[in-house]
């Protein structure tokens, strides 16, 4: 049980930045896998990849890594403070696993719901 048109806001927002953050030639990959509980949907790119300092702060409204290139890629910053807050309206959890010039990895983890729960 989840909420459709939020949860595709999460997933046109996370794809758009691996397109956006990757060259012509780039792949995503993207797999989904479940368990009991939990689905975990892991969108990965081979972009330009995100510092550690950057990582911890790019879910903050309007943050943009990297100031000297946003120009470049523009966007307000807000579209991972969105993904955020509806990934934890579903009790869900988000990371990021990233290197810089080595690509990006976004893990989701939704939990399992039914109507009954
Ligand atoms: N896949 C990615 N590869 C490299 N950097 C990324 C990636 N996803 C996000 N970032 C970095 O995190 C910042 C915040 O992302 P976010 O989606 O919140 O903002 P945005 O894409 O710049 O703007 P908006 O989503 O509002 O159009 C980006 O500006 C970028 O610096
Ligand atoms: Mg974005």
């Amino acid at each position: 049980m989840a909420d459709h048109d939020k949860l595709n806001e999460v997933w046109t927002n996370i794809l758009g930045n691996s397109i956006k953050f990757s060259k012509d030639s780039g792949m995503i990959n993207v797999s989904i896998k479940q368990d009991i509980k939990n689905v975990t949907i892991r969108i990965s790119d081979n972009g330009i990849g995100i510092s550690p300092e950057d990582q911890k702060r790019i879910f903050e409204r309007f943050f943009k890594a990297d100031r000297s290139h946003s120009a470049k890629y523009g966007g307000s910053g807000m579209g991972l403070a969105i993904v955020k807050q509806i990934v934890s309206l579903h009790q869900g959890d988000i990371r990021v696993e990233s290197e810089p010039g080595g690509g990006t990895t976004f893990i989701i983890t939704l939990p399992i719901r039914t109507p009954t729960d």
